[in-house]
């Protein structure tokens, strides 16, 4: 079938059937790196909340797995996290069997139309089998609706120094805190959010951790939180905020503050495909990463993408670090390294004189729908960089750095369907920058219908979705820099079966 082999991605989660949003509830436990997800089982586009269920070895490879929660009398099941719970604090564990224990919103749809405030709460769920089935508890909800309308999302982590669970909710446009001893009984301890960052939508899906700053010994906290709308080219997004936690109250970071002042929010992901995307809990200390995924879409046209028998797709799961430099913190993300043992042709072409426009790669060398690119530019000047995916059906995808203009930009104006929702591609998506890019990396992992743009190792990051009437066939280079060399270049075909 057409759609199939036009649009379903290589290399990208989806679910075989139907509609999907959120991921939710991500955790590793014995070798196995869990993925659940806001599902509808019965529909292509949004309906009754479940959590679908995926699994996998490397996060790149996933087996769909049978729906682990449902919705029941009380409500649907809206997003949220999963921990394991080691040391049985919630006393759900059986015979050695170490719980976890997700907690998720129920979403009630009788209260809301009957338009009271109090539909949403929080609420656990055990599996005693690995998070293959859930048993709900029998005293939910955990937490109940204080009179907010939009009260959801909770994602919980364990807090080390202060041997507590703590937990982050969405609440209008706050972010509340909670901690608990037990998974069970709950404190609201502080809350976030009043006068800073974005506004202008209401606040999803927020997650909290603690990083050490790269390079050196220092600790800082970071803090996610998803918008809609508001994002920084539309519709929804994912912003974060970096400061301190001493158990009980998040503070900014002094230079985090003036960062806001500058730019009023920082974008984990400056494109319009990237949301509502948090962490895995229970990595490993030998690891020690930070793994991160999100929903590939946006509440602006996800029910309208140009797929039938299944709808949206996850990001490439992510390796998230915290760096400092003299412009401030940024949150860096980059595909995880489990990516690299996929690349089955490396075609390398060492550097590449531009004069105007030079073809990097076409299909008959490589399959620009399982392709990752590595390249450098240097000395650049104040011009436009445009990189260009083509075909012959006149479909395009570009994107690049305008110097002269300064940003970033991806642009799908007329990468193929693009009608099915008038705000799915009326401008070009920009990221402004405060100076001219000097020498700048970029990383491009294209699949079928997505493309995740890195640039600087992650420093900036674009992603967004893209429907061609047919495969792209050629990657290209555009510029009127006549004297621009493009180096290391680096391009790879990834094979998956
Ligand atoms: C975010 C979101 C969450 C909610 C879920 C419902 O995309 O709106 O706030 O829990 O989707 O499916």
């Amino acid at each position: 079938n057409l759609e199939e082999e036009l649009y379903r991605p290589n290399y990208h989660f989806t679910p075989k059937a139907n509609w999907m949003n959120d991921p939710n509830g991500m955790f590793y436990y014995n070798g196995v790196y869990h993925l659940y997800f806001q599902y509808y089982p019965d529909g292509n586009v949004w309906g009754p909340m479940h959590w679908g269920h995926a699994k996998s070895k490397d996060l790149i490879s996933w087996e769909e797995q049978p729906i682990a929660i449902y919705p029941d009398s009380i409500g649907l099941i809206f997003s949220g996290g999963a921990v394991v719970d080691k040391n049985n604090t919630s006393g759900f564990g059986k015979d050695g069997k170490t719980p976890i224990v997700a907690m998720y919103t129920y979403h009630n749809m009788d209260g809301e139309k009957a338009k009271r405030l109090d539909f949403q709460t929080q609420a656990i769920a055990y599996s005693l089998d690995e998070g293959q089935t859930f048993e709900k508890y029998t005293q939910n909800p955990v937490i109940k609706n204080p009179g907010i309308k939009d009260f959801r999302d909770p994602k919980v982590i364990w807090d080390t120094a202060r041997e507590q669970w703590v937990m982050v909710l969405a609440a209008g446009q706050k972010i509340m805190f909670y901690s608990s001893k037990n998974l069970k009984d709950w404190k609201l301890i502080s809350e976030f959010g009043d006068g800073v960052g974005a506004h202008g939508g209401v606040w999803e899906c927020p997650d909290l951790f603690p990083m050490t700053i790269e390079g050196t010994n220092e600790q800082k906290w970071v803090l996610i939180v998803s918008i809609n709308p508001g994002g920084p080219n539309g519709g929804s997004a994912t912003q974060y905020f970096i400061g301190d936690f001493d158990g009980k109250t998040f503070k900014l970071d002094a230079t985090f503050t003036k960062q806001l002042k500058e730019h009023n929010a920082v974008w984990l992901d400056y494109g319009r495909d990237n949301y509502a995307g948090v962490t895995w809990s229970n990595i490993p200390e030998a690891d020690g990463r930070k793994l991160f995924i999100g929903w590939m879409s946006n509440w602006d046209y996800a029910r309208d993408v140009p797929t039938e028998t299944w709808r949206s797709t996850m990001t490439i799961a992510r390796e998230l670090k915290l760096k400092k430099q003299d412009d401030g913190y940024q949150l860096v993300s980059m595909p995880v390294s489990e990516l690299d043992k996929y690349t089955s042709k490396t075609i390398r072409v060492d550097s590449l004189k531009v004069d105007q426009n030079k073809v990097i790669v076409s299909s008959n060398d490589v399959n620009l729908s399982k392709l990752r690119v590595k390249l450098e530019l240097n000395n650049l000047k104040d011009k436009k960089y445009t990189f260009l995916f083509q075909n012959k059906q006149g479909d395009s995808l570009s994107f690049g750095i305008d110097n002269k203009e300064k940003y970033y930009f991806l642009d799908r104006t007329k990468s193929g369907q693009v009608k099915f929702s008038e705000k799915f591609a009326p401008k070009i998506s920009k990221v402004l920058r405060d100076n001219i890019a000097k020498d700048i990396t970029i990383e491009v992992l294209m699949d079928k219908t997505s493309i995740e743009v890195f640039f600087n190792e992650g420093e900036t990051v674009i992603t967004e979705l893209f429907f061609p009437n047919k495969p792209f066939e050629t990657l290209s280079i555009q510029t009127s820099d006549e004297t621009l060399l493009v180096e290391n270049i680096k391009v790879e075909e990834f094979q998956f079966n």
